[in-house]
């Protein structure tokens, strides 16, 4: 099954409330945290997770984009994350494993996220443990980026893996999403899309949000 992730970096901040309602068919919402210093950007954190927790009973897909991550799991997780996602470059292997225990340890899901010029070998020491993988398919730090389409090959080959271990691990895909290149991404083998503007920026964005799924 696909599942979409409407990223709320693109919704209008002084109607966040009826932006995330207008997306409430979606299956996750997407929250982008980013520090300024893993990313050349910063966005939203911790308060604005708790205001949203309470509004909404979405299942909420935190994506870290933060240095040093392990200081802040258990932190969005008890704040209202569902799913607790942080990048594979920002924390040491030690590290990695224990922030995944702590997210797991709050009976959160745990996922680890790669840049683009990130290989699918680095995150395959821990895919075992893992509830999702997070390609990105662009620079992480803003919305509204074209799709980069190499990433196709790493998108088919974490697929193949997880297919072939057998293992429970969502594969998800975050960056230039519209209805061309989250087709390419299913093919690949993805199901959970994250779309920002995409979604946004769409009249209908029920509509937009099932076609998408693509069916
Ligand atoms: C980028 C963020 C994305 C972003 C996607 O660093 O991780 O989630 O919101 O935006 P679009 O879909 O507009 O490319
Ligand atoms: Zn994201």
């Amino acid at each position: 099954m696909v599942k979409i992730a409407p990223s709320i970096l693109a919704a209008d901040f002084t109607q966040l409330g009826n932006d995330i309602k207008s997306v409430s068919t979606a299956d996750y919402l997407h929250f982008d945290v980013m520090d300024g210093l893993f990313v050349q950007n910063i966005s939203f954190g911790i308060p604005v997770l708790e205001s949203v927790r309470k509004f909404t009973d979405m299942i909420l897909d935190i994506h870290l984009m933060i240095e040093k991550p392990l200081r802040f799991v258990e932190k969005f997780a008890e704040s209202g994350g569902d799913i607790i996602t942080f990048h594979v470059e920002a924390e040491t292997p030690e590290n990695i494993r224990l922030a995944i225990d702590k997210i797991h340890g709050l009976g959160k899901k745990a996922g680890l996220s790669l840049k683009p010029e990130t290989p699918a070998v680095e995150v395959l020491p821990y895919i075992d443990i893992l509830d999702l993988v997070l390609v990105m398919t662009v620079d992480p730090g803003y919305g509204g980026q074209e799709f980069i389409a190499d990433m196709l090959p790493k998108i088919k080959e974490l697929s193949d893996i997880i297919n072939i271990r057998g293992l429970n691990c969502e594969l998800e895909v975050d960056g230039g999403i519209n209805p061309e290149t989250a087709a390419r991404c299913i093919k690949a083998g993805a199901n959970v899309l994250v779309a920002g503007n995409d979604v946004f920026n769409s009249h209908d964005r029920a509509a937009h949000i099932t076609l998408l799924r693509g069916y």
